[in-house]
Protein backbone atom coordinates (compact mmCIF):
# COMPACT_ATOMS: atom_id res chain seq x y z
CA UNK A 1 0.00 0.00 0.00
CA UNK A 2 1.25 3.16 -1.05
CA UNK A 3 -0.70 5.74 0.64
CA UNK A 4 -1.03 3.94 4.26
CA UNK A 5 -2.73 5.67 6.97
CA UNK A 6 -1.97 9.33 4.66
CA UNK A 7 -5.28 11.25 5.52
CA UNK A 8 -6.74 12.60 2.25
CA UNK A 9 -9.37 15.40 1.35
CA UNK A 10 -11.51 14.89 -1.66
CA UNK A 11 -13.78 17.53 -3.61
CA UNK A 12 -16.44 16.06 -5.60
CA UNK A 13 -16.07 12.53 -4.96
CA UNK A 14 -19.50 11.35 -4.82
CA UNK A 15 -19.05 10.26 -8.80
CA UNK A 16 -17.06 10.37 -11.50
CA UNK A 17 -13.33 10.95 -11.57
CA UNK A 18 -13.61 12.24 -8.12
CA UNK A 19 -15.20 9.52 -6.94
CA UNK A 20 -12.42 6.60 -8.67
CA UNK A 21 -9.74 8.79 -7.35
CA UNK A 22 -10.84 8.44 -4.13
CA UNK A 23 -11.91 4.70 -4.36
CA UNK A 24 -8.03 3.95 -5.31
CA UNK A 25 -6.67 6.31 -2.57
CA UNK A 26 -8.50 3.96 0.18
CA UNK A 27 -7.12 1.27 -1.84
CA UNK A 28 -3.91 1.91 -1.27
CA UNK A 29 -4.47 2.83 2.82
CA UNK A 30 -5.52 6.35 2.96
CA UNK A 31 -7.99 7.78 4.89
CA UNK A 32 -10.37 9.69 2.69
CA UNK A 33 -12.54 12.27 3.39
CA UNK A 34 -15.04 12.77 1.01
CA UNK A 35 -16.31 16.04 0.60
CA UNK A 36 -19.12 16.23 -2.25
CA UNK A 37 -21.92 18.85 -2.04
CA UNK A 38 -24.35 15.92 -2.44
CA UNK A 39 -24.97 14.25 0.56
CA UNK A 40 -26.36 11.06 -0.89
CA UNK A 41 -23.75 10.80 -3.15
CA UNK A 42 -20.72 10.99 -0.74
CA UNK A 43 -22.13 8.61 1.65
CA UNK A 44 -22.08 6.30 -1.34
CA UNK A 45 -18.80 6.93 -2.24
CA UNK A 46 -18.20 6.43 1.61
CA UNK A 47 -19.99 3.09 1.55
CA UNK A 48 -18.55 1.36 -1.21
CA UNK A 49 -14.82 2.52 0.40
CA UNK A 50 -15.85 0.47 3.52
CA UNK A 51 -17.74 -2.44 1.46
CA UNK A 52 -13.88 -3.32 0.31
CA UNK A 53 -12.25 -2.37 3.66
CA UNK A 54 -11.11 1.04 2.72
CA UNK A 55 -11.58 3.94 5.79
CA UNK A 56 -13.88 6.61 4.46
CA UNK A 57 -16.04 9.14 5.92
CA UNK A 58 -18.29 11.84 3.67
CA UNK A 59 -18.85 15.23 4.63
CA UNK A 60 -21.25 17.16 2.74
CA UNK A 61 -19.86 20.22 1.30
CA UNK A 62 -20.74 22.80 -1.15
CA UNK A 63 -17.28 24.15 -1.86
CA UNK A 64 -18.56 27.53 -3.68
CA UNK A 65 -19.37 28.19 0.28
CA UNK A 66 -16.24 29.40 1.81
CA UNK A 67 -17.13 28.64 5.59
CA UNK A 68 -18.30 24.95 4.47
CA UNK A 69 -14.44 24.92 2.41
CA UNK A 70 -12.75 25.97 6.00
CA UNK A 71 -14.86 23.79 7.82
CA UNK A 72 -13.65 20.50 5.48
CA UNK A 73 -10.35 21.59 5.91
CA UNK A 74 -9.67 22.85 9.72
CA UNK A 75 -12.65 19.73 10.57
CA UNK A 76 -10.36 17.12 9.33
CA UNK A 77 -7.21 18.75 11.41
CA UNK A 78 -8.99 18.65 14.19
CA UNK A 79 -10.31 15.25 13.83
CA UNK A 80 -7.06 13.45 12.24
CA UNK A 81 -4.80 15.94 13.41
CA UNK A 82 -3.21 16.12 9.62
CA UNK A 83 -4.08 15.95 5.80
CA UNK A 84 -1.37 14.86 3.53
CA UNK A 85 -3.30 15.19 0.26
CA UNK A 86 -5.92 17.63 -0.74
CA UNK A 87 -7.72 17.06 -4.23
CA UNK A 88 -9.72 19.78 -4.72
CA UNK A 89 -11.59 18.47 -7.58
CA UNK A 90 -14.92 19.78 -8.07
CA UNK A 91 -15.86 21.58 -10.51
CA UNK A 92 -18.31 22.93 -13.03
CA UNK A 93 -18.83 23.60 -17.05
CA UNK A 94 -20.54 26.25 -18.07
CA UNK A 95 -20.43 26.50 -21.94
CA UNK A 96 -20.84 29.12 -24.25
CA UNK A 97 -18.69 32.17 -26.05
CA UNK A 98 -18.00 35.33 -24.94
CA UNK A 99 -21.56 36.81 -25.62
CA UNK A 100 -23.64 33.48 -24.50
CA UNK A 101 -22.60 33.54 -20.94
CA UNK A 102 -23.55 36.36 -18.57
CA UNK A 103 -21.58 37.39 -15.77
CA UNK A 104 -23.13 35.21 -13.62
CA UNK A 105 -21.45 32.15 -15.93
CA UNK A 106 -18.35 33.59 -15.82
CA UNK A 107 -18.35 34.56 -12.04
CA UNK A 108 -19.99 30.91 -11.16
CA UNK A 109 -16.98 29.45 -12.99
CA UNK A 110 -14.33 31.25 -11.18
CA UNK A 111 -15.89 31.02 -7.63
CA UNK A 112 -16.21 27.27 -8.12
CA UNK A 113 -13.32 26.35 -10.24
CA UNK A 114 -10.49 28.75 -9.18
CA UNK A 115 -11.65 30.28 -5.81
CA UNK A 116 -13.15 27.23 -4.13
CA UNK A 117 -9.49 25.76 -4.89
CA UNK A 118 -7.67 28.68 -3.73
CA UNK A 119 -9.28 29.00 -0.42
CA UNK A 120 -9.01 25.23 0.51
CA UNK A 121 -5.29 25.28 -0.49
CA UNK A 122 -5.25 28.49 1.47
CA UNK A 123 -6.63 26.65 4.53
CA UNK A 124 -4.53 23.49 4.43
CA UNK A 125 -1.26 24.92 3.48
CA UNK A 126 -0.01 25.79 7.26
CA UNK A 127 -0.12 22.27 8.64
CA UNK A 128 1.16 20.56 5.55
CA UNK A 129 4.18 23.30 5.92
CA UNK A 130 4.46 22.60 9.73
CA UNK A 131 4.67 19.12 9.02
CA UNK A 132 7.39 19.27 7.04
CA UNK A 133 5.13 18.72 3.48
CA UNK A 134 2.19 17.30 1.72
CA UNK A 135 0.49 16.93 -1.80
CA UNK A 136 -1.87 19.08 -3.44
CA UNK A 137 -3.81 18.31 -6.44
CA UNK A 138 -5.93 20.69 -8.86
CA UNK A 139 -8.38 19.27 -11.18
CA UNK A 140 -7.95 21.41 -14.52
CA UNK A 141 -8.75 19.94 -17.45
CA UNK A 142 -7.34 19.18 -21.02
CA UNK A 143 -8.89 23.14 -21.71
CA UNK A 144 -6.74 24.33 -19.14
CA UNK A 145 -3.90 23.83 -22.01
CA UNK A 146 -5.32 23.91 -24.73
CA UNK A 147 -8.83 26.04 -26.18
CA UNK A 148 -11.99 24.29 -26.96
CA UNK A 149 -14.81 26.53 -29.04
CA UNK A 150 -17.77 27.87 -27.31
CA UNK A 151 -15.75 27.62 -23.81
CA UNK A 152 -14.84 30.70 -22.80
CA UNK A 153 -15.86 30.60 -19.06
CA UNK A 154 -14.43 27.20 -19.07
CA UNK A 155 -11.49 27.56 -20.60
CA UNK A 156 -10.32 30.71 -18.99
CA UNK A 157 -10.81 29.46 -15.80
CA UNK A 158 -8.91 26.09 -16.19
CA UNK A 159 -6.16 27.31 -17.32
CA UNK A 160 -6.28 29.63 -14.41
CA UNK A 161 -5.92 26.27 -12.25
CA UNK A 162 -3.23 25.60 -13.67
CA UNK A 163 -1.50 29.17 -13.82
CA UNK A 164 -2.42 29.08 -9.84
CA UNK A 165 -0.94 25.72 -9.80
CA UNK A 166 2.42 26.64 -11.20
CA UNK A 167 2.65 29.91 -8.61
CA UNK A 168 1.49 28.02 -5.51
CA UNK A 169 4.46 25.06 -6.24
CA UNK A 170 6.96 27.65 -7.05
CA UNK A 171 6.22 28.85 -3.55
CA UNK A 172 5.66 26.19 -1.36
CA UNK A 173 8.25 23.67 -3.15
CA UNK A 174 10.87 24.79 -0.86
CA UNK A 175 8.39 23.68 1.94
CA UNK A 176 8.34 20.08 0.71
CA UNK A 177 4.80 20.76 -0.46
CA UNK A 178 3.75 19.28 -4.16
CA UNK A 179 1.32 20.95 -5.90
CA UNK A 180 0.32 19.50 -9.93
CA UNK A 181 -2.64 19.55 -12.11
CA UNK A 182 -4.50 17.29 -13.46
CA UNK A 183 -6.07 17.34 -16.74
CA UNK A 184 -8.26 15.20 -18.35
CA UNK A 185 -9.60 15.32 -21.50
CA UNK A 186 -12.98 13.38 -22.41
CA UNK A 187 -13.84 11.03 -19.46
CA UNK A 188 -17.44 9.14 -19.66
CA UNK A 189 -19.12 10.47 -16.43
CA UNK A 190 -22.34 12.40 -15.69
CA UNK A 191 -20.00 15.46 -15.68
CA UNK A 192 -20.63 15.80 -19.62
CA UNK A 193 -24.28 15.23 -19.83
CA UNK A 194 -25.45 18.59 -20.63
CA UNK A 195 -23.16 18.79 -23.03
CA UNK A 196 -24.07 15.49 -24.88
CA UNK A 197 -27.44 16.73 -24.58
CA UNK A 198 -26.13 20.38 -26.40
CA UNK A 199 -24.54 18.28 -28.78
CA UNK A 200 -28.05 15.95 -29.87
CA UNK A 201 -27.54 13.16 -27.74
CA UNK A 202 -25.42 10.13 -27.19
CA UNK A 203 -24.89 8.99 -30.76
CA UNK A 204 -23.66 12.39 -31.85
CA UNK A 205 -20.99 12.81 -29.21
CA UNK A 206 -20.01 9.16 -29.32
CA UNK A 207 -19.63 10.22 -32.99
CA UNK A 208 -17.35 12.82 -32.03
CA UNK A 209 -15.09 11.33 -30.03
CA UNK A 210 -14.40 8.03 -32.00
CA UNK A 211 -13.99 10.99 -34.97
CA UNK A 212 -11.75 13.98 -32.93
CA UNK A 213 -10.11 12.24 -30.32
CA UNK A 214 -6.84 10.75 -32.26
CA UNK A 215 -7.06 7.30 -29.77
CA UNK A 216 -10.61 6.99 -30.84
CA UNK A 217 -12.66 6.63 -27.30
CA UNK A 218 -13.73 8.08 -24.19
CA UNK A 219 -11.28 7.09 -20.96
CA UNK A 220 -13.12 5.68 -17.87
CA UNK A 221 -12.60 7.12 -14.53
CA UNK A 222 -10.53 4.81 -13.46
CA UNK A 223 -8.28 5.25 -16.16
CA UNK A 224 -7.47 8.59 -15.08
CA UNK A 225 -7.68 7.62 -10.79
CA UNK A 226 -4.39 5.61 -12.07
CA UNK A 227 -2.80 9.68 -13.00
CA UNK A 228 -4.30 10.53 -9.85
CA UNK A 229 -2.92 8.34 -7.68
CA UNK A 230 0.80 9.19 -9.51
CA UNK A 231 0.35 12.56 -8.90
CA UNK A 232 -0.86 12.51 -4.63
CA UNK A 233 1.68 9.55 -3.74
CA UNK A 234 5.31 9.60 -3.09
CA UNK A 235 5.83 7.89 -7.27
CA UNK A 236 5.95 11.43 -8.05
CA UNK A 237 8.32 12.70 -5.42
CA UNK A 238 10.07 14.98 -7.36
CA UNK A 239 7.29 16.51 -9.50
CA UNK A 240 6.05 20.06 -8.81
CA UNK A 241 4.23 22.64 -10.86
CA UNK A 242 3.16 20.48 -13.84
CA UNK A 243 -0.09 20.19 -15.49
CA UNK A 244 -0.42 16.17 -16.42
CA UNK A 245 -2.62 15.87 -20.12
CA UNK A 246 -4.71 12.58 -20.05
CA UNK A 247 -6.54 12.95 -23.01
CA UNK A 248 -5.94 9.96 -25.53
CA UNK A 249 -4.27 12.91 -27.56
CA UNK A 250 -6.83 15.57 -27.70
CA UNK A 251 -4.95 18.27 -26.92
CA UNK A 252 -2.04 17.71 -29.90
CA UNK A 253 -3.81 16.16 -32.45
N1 LIG B 1 -15.56 14.20 -17.03
C1 LIG B 1 -14.77 14.83 -17.86
O1 LIG B 1 -14.79 14.60 -19.09
C2 LIG B 1 -13.79 15.85 -17.34
C3 LIG B 1 -12.74 16.26 -18.18
C4 LIG B 1 -11.84 17.21 -17.72
C5 LIG B 1 -11.97 17.73 -16.44
N2 LIG B 1 -12.99 17.31 -15.66
C6 LIG B 1 -13.09 17.92 -14.33
O2 LIG B 1 -13.38 16.96 -13.34
C7 LIG B 1 -14.25 17.54 -12.35
C8 LIG B 1 -15.56 16.78 -12.22
O3 LIG B 1 -15.68 15.86 -13.22
P1 LIG B 1 -16.30 14.41 -12.98
O4 LIG B 1 -16.25 13.77 -14.31
O5 LIG B 1 -15.68 13.75 -11.83
O6 LIG B 1 -17.83 14.86 -12.66
P2 LIG B 1 -19.11 14.15 -12.05
O7 LIG B 1 -20.27 14.95 -12.55
O8 LIG B 1 -19.09 12.68 -12.30
O9 LIG B 1 -18.93 14.39 -10.48
C9 LIG B 1 -18.84 15.67 -9.96
C10 LIG B 1 -19.13 15.61 -8.48
O10 LIG B 1 -18.85 16.92 -7.94
C11 LIG B 1 -19.90 17.28 -7.09
N3 LIG B 1 -19.97 18.74 -7.05
C12 LIG B 1 -20.38 19.57 -8.01
N4 LIG B 1 -20.34 20.83 -7.57
C13 LIG B 1 -19.88 20.80 -6.30
C14 LIG B 1 -19.65 21.77 -5.32
N5 LIG B 1 -19.91 23.06 -5.55
N6 LIG B 1 -19.16 21.38 -4.11
C15 LIG B 1 -18.91 20.07 -3.87
N7 LIG B 1 -19.16 19.10 -4.76
C16 LIG B 1 -19.63 19.45 -5.96
C17 LIG B 1 -21.14 16.65 -7.68
O11 LIG B 1 -22.18 16.51 -6.71
C18 LIG B 1 -20.60 15.31 -8.18
O12 LIG B 1 -20.70 14.30 -7.19
C19 LIG B 1 -14.44 18.98 -12.75
O13 LIG B 1 -13.48 19.78 -12.11
C20 LIG B 1 -14.22 18.93 -14.23
O14 LIG B 1 -13.85 20.19 -14.76
C21 LIG B 1 -13.91 16.39 -16.07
Amino acid sequence: MILKDRIAVVTGAGSGIGRAGAMIMAREGAVVVIADRDKVAGEATACDIHAVGGRAEAVTTDVGDDAAVEQLIVGTLDKHGRIDILHNHAGIQVGGTLTEVGTDGMDASWRINVRAQFLGARTVMPSMVAQGGGVILNTASNSGVFYDREMIAYATSKHAVVAMTRQMSLDYAQHNVRVNALCPGWVDTPFNGPFIAQMGGRDAIENYVRTKIPMGRWASAEEIAEAILFLVSDRSSFMTGQALVIDGGESIA
